[in-house]
């Protein structure tokens, strides 16, 4: 018996960190909006033992690997003392802002609960997810959400009109950003560690009322500091998708993927066309429908 289950990514429509915590992580609120590019994940029983194969050779296989530490947070949680083969084909980029790892995990926490019959609630797995990660508690759900705290405590929210119809163009440069070293490097750049809090509400209330001068005024990533310093052809990204006709361009997460949004997928198709003549073909795109 075994089941597929696809894993999703996200993009941060505003990533706003409001200053560093005693524990070293950052208070932040941020709006995450599920993007339909997924990698796929497929779990079976086994006699004994946890083995974690993956498409992608680059990526550990054990204990290090996302999907190995939910799925023994999983097992030990429920009591489980079967085994378990999990595979799981990588088409998200890695160290690109996606999410694409911790979505993988909450997609194990939601696939193993499914394959056993459901032994853990809501509530527990998003309490195995917050430990293992900022990130995952929001990949428990499938909606818009704005999450807030380090980024576990998550409120989902309806579909924003302002996305309905339009598309998702996501470009990663060819190199990954390490979350933690954008984290350390914020502190070079008070203003941005520091951010006013309300913002992503405000977003929420423009992308609600589908105000483009708004979402353009509030779109917004703390994170852009740290890495548009190191890496300038990510700003240079944005100033092209712009002048072709973007609503909207901005970095994800941690980067390095920059997302833009485009009225439709044929507008973004041929945008993505003009781009890689002209950057070249090393980068790797994608156009989305929200
Ligand atoms: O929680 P997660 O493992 O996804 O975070 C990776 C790293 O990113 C943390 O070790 C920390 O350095 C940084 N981080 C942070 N504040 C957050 C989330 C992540 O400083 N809210």
């Amino acid at each position: 018996m075994s089941l597929t289950k696809l894993s999703p990514c996200k993009v941060n429509l505003i990533l706003n960190i409001l200053g560093r915590r005693a524990d070293g992580y950052h208070e932040l609120e941020t709006i995450m909006q599920p993007i339909r590019f997924c990698d796929e994940l497929t779990f079976a029983r086994a006699a004994a033992g946890l083995e974690l194969s993956c498409s992608d050779p680059t990526l550990p296989v054990d204990g290090h690997n996302l999907v190995h530490r939910a799925a023994t947070s999983f097992l030990t949680a429920a009591g489980i003392h079967d085994g378990v083969n999990i595979h799981l084909a990588k088409k998200i980029p890695l160290a690109a802002g996606l999410g694409g790892g911790s979505g993988n995990a909450a997609t194990t926490l939601l696939g193993l609960n499914e394959l056993f019959d459901q032994p853990l609630g809501l509530e527990k797995l998003h309490e195995l997810a917050a430990g293992l990660g900022s990130d995952i508690n929001f990949f428990l759900q499938d909606q818009p959400a704005l999450a807030t705290g380090r980024g576990e405590k998550v409120q989902s929210l309806a579909a924003f009109p302002a996305l309905a119809g339009k598309a998702c163009f996501l470009i990663h440069p060819g190199f990954g950003i390490s979350t933690p070293w954008a984290y350390q490097n914020l502190a070079r750049f008070p203003a941005a560690l520091n951010g006013r809090p309300g913002r992503a509400q405000q977003l929420v209330a423009a992308l609600q009322t589908s105000d483009w001068h708004a979402i353009r005024v509030e779109m917004y990533n703390s994170l852009e500091a740290p890495a548009l310093d190191k890496y300038p052809v990510l700003e240079v990204f944005q100033k092209f998708l712009m002048e072709y006709g973007a609503l909207a361009a901005l970095m994800s997460g941690s980067g390095s993927t920059t997302f833009a949004i485009f009225e439709t997928a044929a507008k973004a198709e041929e945008v993505r066309e003009q781009f890689l003549a002209f950057f070249g073909r090393n980068c790797w795109t994608a156009v989305v429908p929200f």
